[in-house]
């Protein structure tokens, strides 16, 4: 990776990484979106000494309200932002928001320098913030929104079950239960940007952290972006040697559900939960 300075340190972490998932070939043109929670203090430290004459934005109303996230600050993609311009244009790529008015609203506190705003799937970024904000107990902090080809690639291949592409990535690799034990969770095939598509997620992120919006992408989040990374790139992988197997004709052989459980118990102190789909029918 090519190196690149920041005043903001949570800028010269995201940039580069949004970069790399355009070099993955993940985020095409303006496909898919970053948000990502920022620790309070810091940031405002940060902006107070690097940007003092920078005034927040009016507030702007949110589509649903977030009471959970008020007085939250997030670091989000500007809709209609290439992912390839992160580290050229970082100031208008991404802009820092501020949760406000008991989480109703929004202002921009930093960045957005062409007049841009938050991402047209905010409002879900959000809604997936606060639920995941409330399972792992603070500790998932960013979401990627990708459109990783082999994962989308196999919404037209397989049922639209969550248990049977779960499965099917599980069986791929070894690591990939450990990794993502909680799965991945289908949502059917729904306009973006919009309140339903956000509920429909939210359902599915209160048991995972990965949910497959049929047709469109994998929406995910972790703690940093290195793991959010790691956690999509396992799963991009691990669908692309699905597709593989699918297009030669199916599988002769598999992982066992019985290796499945040997390793879930023998990994079980790195697993984020137990794994379920392995004993539901
Ligand atoms: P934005 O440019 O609004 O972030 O939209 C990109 C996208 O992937 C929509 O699902
Ligand atoms: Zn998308």
């Amino acid at each position: 990776m090519t190196s690149f300075s920041h005043p903001i340190p949570f800028v010269e972490q995201v940039a580069p990484f949004a970069r790399l998932c355009w070099e993955m070939g993940w985020n095409e043109a303006n496909g898919g979106n970053i948000s990502w929670r920022l620790p309070t203090e810091e940031v405002e430290s940060v902006l107070a000494r690097r940007y003092p004459n920078v005034a927040p934005s009016e507030p702007v109303k949110l589509p649903q309200p977030q009471p959970t996230l008020d007085g939250e600050y997030f670091i989000v993609t500007g809709t209609g932002q290439y992912f390839r311009h992160a580290t050229e244009y970082p100031d208008q790529v991404f802009g820092i928001v501020k949760i406000v008015d008991e989480g109703t609203a929004y202002q921009t506190v930093w960045g957005f320098n062409n007049g841009g705003r938050p991402t047209s799937e905010f409002a879900t970024h959000l809604a997936g913030h606060a639920v995941r904000k409330r399972v792992s107990k603070g500790r998932e902090r960013i979401i990627l929104h990708c459109h990783a080809p082999e994962f989308i690639a196999l919404s037209f291949l397989m049922p639209l079950d969550s248990k049977e592409l779960t499965l099917a990535l599980w069986q791929k690799m070894p690591e990939c239960i450990v990794i993502f034990p909680d799965g991945v969770r289908v949502v059917p095939p729904m306009l973006p940007g919009t309140t339903d598509i956000a509920d429909a997620s939210v359902k599915e992120m209160e048991q995972g952290r990965v949910i497959s919006w049929s047709h469109h992408g994998i929406f995910a989040s972790e703690e940093n972006p290195d793991k959010v990374f790691g956690l999509v790139e396992t799963i991009e992988k691990a669908s692309a040697m699905h597709r593989k197997i699918l297009s030669c004709g199916g599988q002769k052989q598999s992982i066992s559900n019985e290796l499945l459980k040997e390793l879930t118990d023998y990994f079980e102190r790195l697993l984020v939960c137990k794994p379920d789909f392995l004993d539901s029918k």
